[in-house]
């Protein structure tokens, strides 16, 4: 699915380089390596602030804990997401309520976001899922009528350009705060777990940071409850090398998408990702919409390529979670989502080979 030595490779030198320094400093705990981080993130995202934390699922919670919730407000998320949306809400002893998305854009479906705001409903957290974003104008317009937070699941769209009121900008700047994953396969990934939260707001600014930090703002004195939550200096020494070149990783996915769809269009039984006019998408992944899409992958793996269901079951179906409620749009997306390899070193050649496999799976 991704070829994470191949993007190594063509940066080996630099990488072991920065990877060195860090060895040779031996500042692997806060080195100067992370500050320089937060600045170039911010920098990049044009945001006021970008604090890294440990992983993406740690960004999601202590955006929450910043928000000062009580036990039992509800936290909008929709169903079709990964298990680190639902779960941290869960954990801080908040309510997710789920709702669908849209069958086309994959993302929440904004007429659902009304109908479930209720007099506990305290934040939603829309996902960009796959690398394209939701519709950020509809739902800050809607989360400020009734004074929601908004924290933007930006793990899967790092890079984006999302519409804001007629204005461009990068994801996860638009909501109160925004959060990411550096996971490896990630569009920008680290070597290990990463993650990291933005905001523009000095007051949040200040406690997320705080709350990363045991709560403490100074060394053995803490001012909140808190958690550890670091991303070390090896990983954000790797993490400057690799944002520079963003914009080309980015280039290079959404080229191979457009690849894919020349080569799948025409099949009757497959769907190419939609692309909406208030997002660009950074393709995170390449995701269908097919028919008999268990043998598909069979097939496909029988032929030693490799797919993957994101994701296979909602969150309102998932043990941990189980609620009665209909969720026709996600369940059936459930069945017939398929994602396609997708990363900075895929070549044409083997876009053809996945293409005309799925073409003779088709034709049998
Ligand atoms: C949509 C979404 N949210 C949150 C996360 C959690 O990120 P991490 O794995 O870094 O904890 C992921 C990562 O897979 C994700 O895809």
């Amino acid at each position: 699915m991704v070829d994470l030595h191949g993007q190594y490779l063509k940066i080996k030198d630099e990488i072991d380089e920065a990877i060195q320094e860090v060895i040779e400093s031996s500042t692997f705990i806060n080195g100067p390596q992370v500050k320089q981080l937060n600045s170039r993130l911010s920098d990049y995202l044009g945001c006021k602030y970008a604090i890294c934390c440990a992983n993406g699922t740690d960004a999601l919670q202590i955006a929450l804990m910043a928000l000062n919730l009580n036990p039992g407000d509800e936290v909008i998320v929709p169903d079709f997401t990964f298990i680190a949306t639902a779960e941290v809400i869960a954990l801080l002893g908040l309510k997710p309520v789920f709702i669908d998305v849209h069958p086309e854009t994959f993302a929440l479906d904004t007429d659902k976001f009304s109908k479930a705001i209720s007099k506990r409903t305290k934040a939603i957290i829309p996902v960009h899922l796959y690398g394209q974003c939701a519709n950020m104008s509809e739902i800050m317009k809607i989360a400020s009528e009734h004074a929601i937070f908004v924290i933007e699941d930006n793990a899967q769209a790092f890079g984006a350009d999302v519409q804001f009121n007629d204005a461009w900008q990068k994801a996860g700047t638009v909501g109160h705060i925004g959060c990411t994953s550096f996971f490896p396969s990630k569009n920008l990934g680290c070597y290990g777990d990463g993650g990291a939260i933005f905001t523009n707001s000095d007051n949040l600014a200040e406690d997320l940071a705080c709350i990363a930090n045991h709560g403490a703002k100074v060394k053995y004195y803490h001012d909140m409850v808190g958690v550890n939550s670091r991303l070390d200096t090896m990983q954000a020494a790797i993490l400057l090398v690799k944002l520079k070149k963003i914009e080309e990783y980015i280039k290079a996915r959404q080229e191979s998408a457009r690849q894919y769809d020349t080569l799948l269009k025409n099949i009757d039984q497959v769907k190419i990702p939609v692309r909406v006019d208030y997002s660009t998408h950074v393709f995170h992944q390449y995701t269908l919409k097919v028919e008999r899409r268990d043998d598909l992958q069979k097939f496909l793996a029988s032929k030693n390529i490799p797919t993957m269901i994101y994701y296979p079951v909602g969150m309102h179906n998932q043990n941990a979670y189980k609620t009665n409620n209909i969720f026709e749009v996600s369940d059936n997306l459930c069945k017939k989502v398929l994602s396609l390899p997708m990363h900075t070193e895929l070549t044409l050649n083997q876009q053809e080979f996945i293409t005309d496999s799925i073409k003779e799976f088709y034709k049998k």
